[in-house]
């Protein structure tokens, strides 16, 4: 959550903190700040809402070379400018991403120090603490590692000193930060697509690293020995992260779908056949899948490939709870572990007891070298490209068909791979129909439902996250069973359900049960790859029937379109939804 971004070199800075800030909006966009050293003074602009709020604030004349730069997701403390970053005190200024958690504790020493505080964030108490230390110590390189070894937490670090105003020192733990060079500067950033515009090249930061930019750039571990770092190129063009002729990411993202689709068969097959890139987990009986929100739904998708398909049991988990239940595991039970972005805290922690308990994890990420991708005993990526809209798509469908192949690989059916081969056109022409009559029933809605048995009911629960997320209906997914042991109460006059079948065995029950919503008045949008000559349903969305490893992949694509095409009749912030971010790293 929360981006950071921080520049020193030749060129104006608050050009490239405005510019940053806006492509790592995504991360956060409650409030934003940047803060640059002019006349070795620093100097703090700050404003509530979105990064267009703050540019007006911002004096155009400003001529400093030096500064870094935040945008907020509140943690501790309410959205006001108090709180939003750069913190200043006494001769520090900073931005930090991540939550300090003996916030309290280190608050209780300054406040002794005669330290005061404009806001309620952990990060003012992390800056005064910072400042004091540098006090004591007078060298910023001590001031870091000892504030290392002080502070329980997690954080990305960008850091200003009034008394070495030509200077931006960063460090991090457990948060993302990479940091940058062209000849014209240095560059520090949370994330890729926010340097992506001036350089491929990056160094990915390691827990407890320090580096100083300074016209160079220098490394140091956190026992303040001088270390070189290997440097990263990043793989995909420019133009993957931005919008491009598309009115939303999320839009963009859903067309990017049959691409990845592409990738992911050119990265792990070859010839009909799984290549090297492709392990074989052979010695596993049980399976547990651990991730949040959509990507937990992936688990629940692909539990019932891999227990049709292989034969052994799978359990899903969400990671949030994972880390506080007894687990029945063992040498042979893998665990895997679910991620976009590489960063969820709950999946990481899950992630980490797993590992203290010598279980095998494996970790299916997209973002190259993340946390999750970087602990975990195997990492597996996804190959999406670079997801900017906070409401996942194309990494959902690239996960559930990355499970699959996990699948067919344990099950031996590597012949069931030729399905795969038309998927990228079929969905194509899924992300092509008119989504806006359907949509029509929904947007008014106060509530929608979403019914489905067994891998149906798993669609229908990311459908209905979507519909959620970023149309702010109250909508639900339920067993299609379920709904007479009470649900069926809230059902009145055009209440919107989706049904999914994609199961020609469950469908006929799932059918009865949209039909008893419907006799209590219900819109009912039927998504299927069977039509049923019995027009039962209001509207339907066909899907071509290929074979049931790919049928529940394609279904996922016309959930997303209706989730899209709902909140832009409601003319929504479709990106950037109410209260979200994209990678939550708080747990
Ligand atoms: C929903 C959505 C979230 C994420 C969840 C996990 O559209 O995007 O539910 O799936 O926050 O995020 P990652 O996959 O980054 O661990």
């Amino acid at each position: 959550m929360c981006g950071i971004i921080g520049y020193q070199g030749k060129n104006s800075v608050v050009p490239i903190l405005l510019d940053g800030l806006k492509s790592l909006e995504y991360r956060g966009y409650d409030s934003a700040g940047i803060a640059v050293c002019e006349n070795n003074k620093v100097k703090i602009i700050k404003a509530v809402g979105k990064v267009a709020n703050l540019e007006k604030k911002i004096d155009k004349n400003i001529s400093s070379q030096i500064g870094i730069a935040h945008t907020r997701w509140a943690t501790h403390g309410g959205v006001c400018e108090e709180n939003a970053h750069p913190h200043h005190q006494g001769v520090i200024s900073l931005v930090h991403n991540g939550i300090i958690e003996n916030y309290v504790e280190l608050k209780n020493i300054l406040l002794k120090k005669k330290y005061t505080f404009k806001g309620q964030t952990d990060s003012e108490v992390l800056c005064a603490f910072i400042d004091m230390l540098y006090k004591e110590n007078k060298d910023m390189l001590k001031t870091i590692s000892l504030m290392q070894k002080e502070v329980k937490g997690s954080y990305a670090l960008l850091i200003l000193n009034e008394e070495e105003p030509d200077k931006v020192y960063a460090t991090r733990c457990n948060s993302p930060l990479i940091v940058s060079y062209t000849d014209d500067g240095i560059y520090f950033a949370s994330d890729v697509p926010a340097i992506i515009k001036y350089t491929k090249k990056y160094y990915l930061l390691d827990n407890n690293d320090i580096v100083i930019a300074h016209n160079s750039i220098e490394f140091y571990n956190k026992n303040l020995d001088k270390i070189t770092k290997k440097e990263e190129v990043f793989d995909k063009t420019v133009e993957e992260a931005q919008k491009g002729e598309y009115k939303h990411f999320m839009l963009k993202e859903i067309n990017d779908e049959p691409k990845v689709i592409r990738e992911l068969l050119n990265y792990y097959v070859k010839d009909n056949k799984f290549n090297d890139n492709m392990p074989y987990f052979k010695k596993y009986n049980k399976i547990f899948i651990v991730g949040c929100g959509s990507a937990y739904y992936t688990g629940e998708i692909a539990k019932n490939i891999f227990e049709k398909y292989v034969g052994i049991p799978v359990y899903c988990y969400l990671a949030s709870e994972y880390r506080y239940q007894k687990h029945f595991y063992d040498k042979n039970t893998l665990v895997i572990f679910i991620s976009q972005s590489g960063e969820t805290a709950d999946t990481l922690e899950a992630l980490r007891k797993t590992k203290e308990n010598g279980v095998d994890a494996l970790a299916i990420v997209n973002v190259y070298a993340s946390s999750i991708a970087r602990e975990a005993d195997k990492v597996l990526y996804i190959k999406a490209g670079v997801e900017i809209a906070v409401a996942t798509t194309k990494a959902f469908i690239a996960q559930v068909c990355l499970l699959t192949f996990i699948a067919l690989k344990m099950a031996g059916k590597e012949e069931l791979l030729k399905y795969f081969a038309n998927l990228d056109k079929e969905i194509e022409k899924l992300i092509n129909l008119d989504y806006k009559p359907v949509a029509k029933h929904f947007y008014k809605s106060h509530s929608a439902f979403f019914i489905g048995r067994g891998i149906d009911y798993g669609l229908c629960e990311e459908g209905s996250l979507k519909l959620k997320e970023i149309s702010y209906i109250n909508s639900s997914a339920f067993p299609a069973g379920e709904l007479k042991h009470g649900t069926i109460s809230l059902i009145e006059e055009n209440t919107p359900v989706v049904v999914i079948t994609s199961n020609p065995d469950l469908k006929p029950k799932t059918i009865s049960n949209a039909k008893e919503v419907k006799a209590r008045g219900a819109y009912l949008l039927y998504i299927t790859n069977d039509k049923e000559k019995d027009k039962f349903y209001n509207d339907v969305i066909e899907i071509r029937h290929i074979h049931e490893i790919v049928d529940s992949i394609m279904m996922v694509v016309p959930l997303q379109m209706l989730a899209y095409h709902v909140a832009l009749l409601k003319k929504l912030d479709i990106d950037k939804p109410r209260n979200l971010a994209k990678s939550v790293t708080v747990e």
